[in-house]
C-alpha cells in the first residue's frame, strides 16, 4: 500500500471503519491497520446474523473474524446494532403459532423476554471467547443499543419510528433495550473492578436535518429524565456533496452539554453521478471540512467511523463514490482531504 501518513496520526479520536471479513487479509487488511483504529462489523453483529433458520443463537464466522482481526491488530471494535427494525428476524415479533405479536400483556412479555435473551446471548458469546468486558484481551469498546428508531416524519407527537418493536410495547423498549445492554455488557459480563466498559450508544441517520435531529433530541431528553443508562449519540451521516457541511457541525453541537459522548458512526459522502475528477476534488474538500468539525468537537467525540475502506465496497456506490479509497486501494482526494483537515 502507499506510504501515507496514517489517518489515525491526523486527529484526537480514534478513526473506524466497517468491514467483513474481505478487508481481514491481504492488502485491504495492510490499509486498514495502516489508517485506522476502530472496526465496525457492516452486518454481522446485527441481529440476524446471530440465528440459525431455526431461531437458534448460533455465533457466526464473520463476527468472530473480526473480533480475531481486531485483537491481533489492536483495533478497538465498536459493535452494531442490538435492537433495530431492520435485518432483525420475523420470528421476533411472532408467536409460537407464527401469528404476530399483540399488545396483550403476555405478548408484551414475550418480545421483552426476547430482546433480552438476545441482548445476553451476544454479550455472553463475546465475553466467553474474547475475554470480559474491560478486560485487555476483548478489544469491544462501544455497542448501537438501538438504531434508527427515530420517525422520519413529524406526524407523532412522540418523534418515534412505527416499527414492530414500537408497535408491541411502545416507548418502553428503547429504555429496556439500554437497561438490558448496561446489565449485560457492563455488569454480568465486564471484568470485575472495570467501570462501565462498554459505552451505550443510540443511533440514527439524517441527525444533519433539523427535523430527525429535534425529535432525537426529545427522545434523549426524555431517556436522560428516566435515568435511561444511555452513553451516547451516534450521528450516522450517510450525506453527499449537496449536504451543507455545516449541518455536520450543527448535529453534533445540538447534542453538546447533555453530559454524553457522541460518534460519528458511518460517514460517507456520495459525488452524484457521473463521478468526475472535478467531484472528486469537491468531495476532498468536503470530507476535509468534516474533518475540521470533528477536530473541533474532540472533547466529546468518542470516534468516527467511515462506512466502507474502498468505493467498491460502499452500499452506496451508485450514487458516486462515497469513499476515502479506490478499489485499487489508492488514497482519493478525500483521503488527503482529511490528513490536510489538521
Ligand atoms: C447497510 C450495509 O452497509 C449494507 O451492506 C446492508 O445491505 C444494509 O445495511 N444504517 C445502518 C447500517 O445502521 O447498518 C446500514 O448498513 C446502512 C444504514
Amino acid at each position: 500500500v502507499e506510504d501515507l501518513t496514517p489517518i489515525q496520526d491526523t486527529v484526537d479520536f480514534p478513526v473506524g471503519v466497517a468491514i467483513d471479513s474481505r478487508e481481514t487479509t491481504g492488502t485491504a487488511a495492510e490499509l486498514l491497520t495502516r489508517h485506522f483504529k476502530q472496526v465496525t462489523s457492516e452486518n454481522y453483529m446485527k441481529p440476524e446474523a446471530w440465528y440459525d433458520a431455526n431461531g437458534t443463537f448460533t455465533p457466526n464466522p464473520e463476527a468472530d473474524t473480526l473480533m480475531r482481526f481486531a485483537q491481533d491488530n489492536d483495533l478497538n471494535v465498536y459493535g452494531h446494532t442490538l435492537v433495530w427494525h431492520s435485518q432483525t428476524p420475523a420470528w421476533f415479533f411472532q408467536n409460537d403459532a407464527g401469528a404476530a405479536l399483540t399488545t396483550s400483556e403476555r405478548d408484551r412479555s414475550i418480545l421483552r423476554n426476547r430482546m433480552r435473551t438476545h441482548i445476553f446471548a451476544v454479550a455472553e458469546h463475546l465475553s466467553d471467547t474474547y475475554g470480559p468486558f474491560g478486560s485487555a484481551s476483548n478489544p469491544l469498546s462501544a455497542f448501537d443499543v438501538v438504531n434508527e428508531v427515530v420517525s422520519d416524519g413529524n406526524d407523532n407527537a412522540d418523534g418515534l419510528r412505527r416499527s414492530e418493536w414500537f408497535r408491541i410495547l411502545g416507548e418502553e423498549f428503547i429504555d429496556l433495550a439500554f437497561t438490558y445492554a448496561d446489565e449485560a455488557f457492563n455488569g454480568e459480563y465486564a471484568a470485575a473492578g472495570s467501570d462501565r466498559p462498554i459505552t451505550l450508544f443510540i443511533n440514527d441517520y439524517n441527525t444533519e436535518q433539523s427535523g430527525k435531529q429535534a425529535r432525537l433530541l426529545a427522545l434523549v431528553q426524555r431517556m436522560l429524565e428516566r435515568g435511561t443508562p444511555v452513553d451516547g449519540v451516534g450521528h450516522q451521516f450517510h450525506v453527499s456533496l449537496s449536504t451543507p457541511v455545516t449541518a455536520l457541525e450543527a448535529a453534533l453541537s445540538a447534542f453538546e452539554g447533555l453530559g454524553l459522548t457522541q460518534a460519528v458512526t458511518e460517514l460517507d459522502v456520495t459525488t452524484g453521478t457521473p463521478v468526475t475528477q472535478a467531484k472528486l476534488v469537491e468531495q476532498g474538500y468536503y470530507y476535509r471540512d468534516a474533518f475540521r468539525i470533528f477536530q473541533d468537537h474532540t472533547d466529546d467525540l468518542f470516534s468516527v467511523t467511515i462506512w466502507g475502506l474502498t468505493d467498491g465496497r460502499s452500499w452506496r456506490n451508485s450514487s458516486g463514490a462515497p469513499l476515502v479509497f479506490t478499489d485499487a486501494f489508492a488514497a482519493k482526494p478525500a483521503y488527503y482531504g482529511i490528513v490536510d483537515a489538521e
